[in-house]
């Protein structure tokens, strides 16, 4: 147990996670028997990553010319700016939280293409500027709660992706639709471990795209993203657990079958496809019930949802014990 009788405050992010539900998520890739697995149980033993530079700080970032401001979040405030880009899961540049920050700086984002693809009229490779100039900016700012029971309150910048996924015009076919992230060794030597099968996948329903909620991110507090926090585009479903929305995303695959995700594929009994956030359905490993927030010292109480019950009408009739 991590808390201290006499704590610092802030609390420091690395000791936002308990030690335990880390070991025990690579301990549970290192069971699978992933290759680089084992190397990645080593922690301080690794070798530093080759071709690793640190990400830009927030002042080096351009800002972006941001519309309507809105809080969805209630009357929480975003965490500290450095909380949010030190403390990334973004196991393409290293499974430590602090790893991302340090060497994601090697993710090249211009020039970007994303594909488009399967079920939809409008298919075709788009250059991200052409993909990004039709869609005003704006602020949302979303809860976001990881898998691993931390969470925080980031300020969004982006739009809506229905928004997004309409102009591909998707056929009555497309059922769901499947977000592939990059995976270049050149960019990202650390994939060469294996710890995940990549790229990276993740997956919703089309109507759960489709919904209000869900938001194309290309920029946080202001600014461009970071590239640790997944530029230059990624998915972001706020009741959902963050593995939902994959980062740097260079393919958007729209298909009528339920596609293949990456955690679900190395591990369905853990990380169901839906991944909705639910305080009353624990990991295998660990309980749902509370979270810690970056920067508090106390666990606080998961909302069911995440707190978004706007979305409730797409699970009804759902038993979300058995659709986790
Ligand atoms: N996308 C890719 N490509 N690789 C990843 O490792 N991690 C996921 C998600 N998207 C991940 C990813 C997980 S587990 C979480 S909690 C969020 O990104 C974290 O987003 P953040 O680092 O911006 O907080």
């Amino acid at each position: 147990m991590l808390i201290r009788s006499t704590p610092p405050f802030p609390i420091a992010p690395s000791e936002i996670t308990p030690e335990a539900v880390h070991a025990d998520r690579r301990q549970f890739l290192a069971r699978l028997g992933l290759a680089g697995a084992g190397l990645a149980l080593t922690g301080c033993g690794e070798a530093a990553p080759p071709a690793a530079s640190a990400a830009p700080a927030a002042a080096e970032l351009p800002a972006l010319a941001v519309g309507q401001k809105r809080n969805f979040a209630g009357d929480e405030t975003p965490s500290r700016y450095q909380d949010i880009t030190e403390y990334n899961n973004y196991y393409e540049f290293g499974t430590d939280k602090s790893e991302p920050a340090r060497n994601a700086g090697s993710l090249r984002t211009r020039p970007w293409t994303v594909m488009v693809d399967g079920e939809c009229e409008a298919p075709g490779p788009l250059d991200l500027d052409a993909l990004l100039k039709p869609h005003a900016l704006e602020e949302r700012i979303y809860r976001l709660r990881c898998v691993e029971a931390w969470s925080m309150v980031v300020p969004w910048v982006g739009f809506p992706l229905a928004d997004l996924l309409k102009r591909f015009k998707p056929t009555s076919k497309a059922k769901f639709v499947q977000f592939f992230s990059l995976a270049d060794e050149q960019q990202m030597p650390l994939i060469k471990r294996g710890v995940l099968p990549y790229p990276y996948r993740e997956g919703l329903r089309i109507d759960e795209a489709l919904h209000p909620l869900a938001f194309v991110a290309v920029g946080l507090y202001g600014r461009v993203l970071p590239n640790q926090n997944g530029a230059p585009i990624r998915v972001i479903t706020p009741w959902k657990y963050g593995f939902k929305g994959a980062k740097s995303i260079v393919r958007i695959h729209f298909t009528e079958r339920q596609p293949e995700t990456t955690w679900n594929a190395i591990g369905a009994s853990e990380y169901g496809f839906y991944g909705n956030v639910n305080p009353d359905v624990d990991h295998p490993r660990w309980s749902q019930a509370s979270e810690r927030r970056l920067g508090e010292l106390r666990r606080r109480p998961t909302l069911m949802f995440n707190g978004y019950p706007e979305v409730a009408p797409l699970y009804a009739g759902m038993d979300l014990r058995r659709y986790y």
